[in-house]
């Protein structure tokens, strides 16, 4: 080629030079717009969303971050910013600055948004725990909370974790400031009041440890199928998979799915991440067994149907919660701390291009 150039007379030089800026163009153009090797090119060709948690500060201030996530991610969840503590610390007192800042990302890069979580025990003010004793106020300041945020957002979120963690490991209901002063409904009446707030988004019970069937796992899926047959409006359950020890037979867990999507739920992967530092081997074979683990959690979202929506809890390992929770440092996301794919992310990636397998596979219609 370059041998030809030199040999082209000057018109035929500037005509050929002419046609690669072309071809350039349409290349950078193309790279733009479809972006062919990134998850969620491939994500959205079987009708996926995959998105990441996200914090305010690197979206403010952190280019390569706004890149990565962009280029890669067709949806994001906010990790604290929309938490009761962050936006209502005091009765009344609504901050909305870091949230605005995720949900104008999303919407300039043309990602969904989830929002994450209004009901919950953790991240709650001491002012709203104390309101168990009255339940009245505290009905009521639960209400006030969802419509605000509602409000705010219903126009442009797709999803929104209404109720978070309300059931303990044994399947009883978890003994929160929400039980003590409202009673079991406070379930429903939380997905009452979101739907009536922003009555076009769909409306989420999120919980972790229950992938696998098993005493939480069945009490998660009769409280949901009782809320449906009362017409109480939940419209996915929310798997959130931190998972800790690495991960054993799938089996099982694309059953379990596959019994919530027969209830007529969604099911999303929400919070996943995999710890490594419980994975055996040295440092680079600890990488690939995550990236193992990675590979077979993919492979269920992608082979059962009900699955929709997979999200990472963070971007990459500089953001992500699990060296906090767990005291110990970590590597659990796809993206290492420079920002550079891991082979987990390069499982993920393989998964959603080429397993052919499973009932999306024939489905043409997705
Ligand atoms: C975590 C955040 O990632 C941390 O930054 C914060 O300090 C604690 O909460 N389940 C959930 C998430 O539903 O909201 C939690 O997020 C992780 C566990």
């Amino acid at each position: 080629m370059t041998a030809d150039l030199l040999n082209s007379p000057p018109l035929l030089l500037l005509a050929s030079a002419a046609a690669s800026a072309v071809l350039a163009l349409a290349d950078s153009a193309r790279a733009q717009t479809t972006a062919p090797d990134t998850l969620q090119h491939w994500a959205a060709r079987r009708g996926l969303l995959i998105g990441v948690a996200v914090a305010p500060r690197p979206l403010r201030d952190d280019d390569a971050y706004r890149q990565l996530l962009a280029r890669e991610f067709n949806i994001v969840t906010t990790e604290n910013a929309l938490k009761w503590q962050s936006i209502q610390p005091r009765p009344g007192e609504f901050t909305w600055d870091d949230a605005d800042v995720i949900v104008a990302f999303a919407t300039e890069h043309g990602m969904k948004f989830r929002s994450h979580c209004a009901v919950w025990h953790h991240a709650l003010p001491d002012w709203v725990a104390a309101l168990a004793a009255d339940p009245p106020r505290m009905r009521q300041a639960m209400r006030d909370h969802i419509d605000a945020i509602g409000a705010r957002y219903g126009g442009g979120m797709t999803y929104w974790d209404v109720v978070n963690e309300a059931m303990e490991d044994d399947g009883t209901l978890r003994d929160t400031p929400w039980l003590r002063g409202l009673g079991p409904d406070y379930i429903a009446e939380a997905f009452v009041a979101a739907h009536a707030a922003a009555p076009a988004v769909k409306l989420v019970y999120n919980d972790y440890g229950t992938e696998y069937p098993g005493p939480k796992s069945d009490a998660v899926y009769a409280l949901v199928r009782d809320l449906l047959g009362r017409g109480v409006p939940v419209h996915a359950v929310g798997f959130q998979m931190h998972l800790l020890h690495g991960l054993g037979d799938t089996g099982p867990i694309k059953a379990n799915f596959q019994r919530f999507a027969e209830l007529g739920v969604q099911v999303h992967v929400t919070e996943l991440d995999v710890a490594i530092q419980n994975l055996e081997g040295t440092p680079a074979r600890k990488l690939e067994r995550q990236a193992d683990v990675y590979r077979r959690v993919m492979e269920i979202c992608t082979r059962v149907e009900g699955v929709t929506v997979v999200q990472t809890w963070g971007l990459s390992d500089n953001h992500s919660w699990i060296p906090w929770f767990t005291g110990k440092p970590d590597a659990a996301l796809l993206f290492d701390e420079t920002y550079q794919p891991k082979p987990a992310y390069h499982a993920v990636l393989d998964v959603l291009a080429h397993d052919g397998q499973g009932p999306r596979a024939g489905d043409s219609s997705r």
